[in-house]
């Protein structure tokens, strides 16, 4: 490989392994990567008397188990399994975040997801399922509560705990215009000193390190190839996968 394409290829393989799957409840941020179950072919599960409920975050339940038995009902966030028949609670499709309240703290103290699209439950009413999370300092056990329609499964995960509070701009958005400025004078800067300095004549050559921008979006095109083909990266909510 050569070193220009495996520079770009590292970057995008850090940017794609460091990115948090940052989510937004009404201004206050939470990293629910560790909240989408590690292995998709084993979803988090809950019971509750004979009933059985399979529950992924983000990304719809990819497990071939569902695949296989009952096909119909995917794509699904979350599904209920009773005697071998399914009910889709809900799908990635619809989902709202909000955070959790408590009396008497300023702060949120938990995550609260909604998915809807739930298949028919009673006249007019959709299923849906609410994951509840509260912020705590390690994973806990996932227990359901069933109301009519309505599937609250209360998870208490470090992932409830909010990593930012509403702002104006984030720290990363402040690096990234530092960053945008700093490149804008290096390139007037760097450009100037080589027409003046180096006496050469006014053209694009007076950029520096012209050829490395020109080779640029080649590489970067390598990189994305290397990187997404197979993918890497966290497959996203659309790119659901039937197993026929
Ligand atoms: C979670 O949000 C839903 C609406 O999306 C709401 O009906 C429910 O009461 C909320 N639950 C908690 C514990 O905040």
């Amino acid at each position: 490989m050569k070193p220009g394409r495996l520079l770009v290829f590292l970057a995008l393989q850090m940017l794609c392994l460091a990115a948090p799957l940052e989510i937004d409840a009404q201004g206050y941020k939470y990293d629910i990567s560790q909240l989408v179950p590690p292995d998709p072919e084993n979803p988090w599960v809950v019971t509750n008397g004979a009933s059985s409920f399979y529950f992924s975050v983000y990304t719809d339940l990819q497990s071939s188990v569902f695949t296989r038995f009952c096909p119909d009902k995917l794509p699904a966030i979350a599904m209920g399994t009773l005697r071998g028949f399914c009910t889709k609670l809900g799908d990635s499709k619809s989902s709202i975040y909000a955070p959790i309240y408590t009396a008497g703290q300023a702060q949120p103290t938990g995550l609260n997801i909604t998915y809807g699209n739930g298949e028919m439950c009673s006249a007019g009413y959709h299923n849906s399922f609410q994951l509840i999370v509260p912020c705590a300092t390690s994973v806990g056990k996932p227990t359901i509560k069933i109301t009519e329609c309505r599937y609250a499964v209360e998870f208490p995960h470090p992932a409830g705990c909010f990593t930012a509070v509403p702002s104006g701009m984030s720290v990363g958005t402040v690096l990234l215009i530092l960053l945008l400025v700093g490149f804008f004078l290096f390139i007037s800067g760097g450009s100037v000193l080589k027409w003046r300095i180096k006496k050469m004549d006014m053209s694009i050559q007076v950029i520096p390190f012209i050829d490395f921008w020109k080779a640029l979006p080649g590489l970067v095109w390598d990189g994305i190839k290397f990187s997404f083909f197979p993918p890497l990266c966290r497959p996203k909510p659309s790119q659901y996968q039937t197993m026929a």
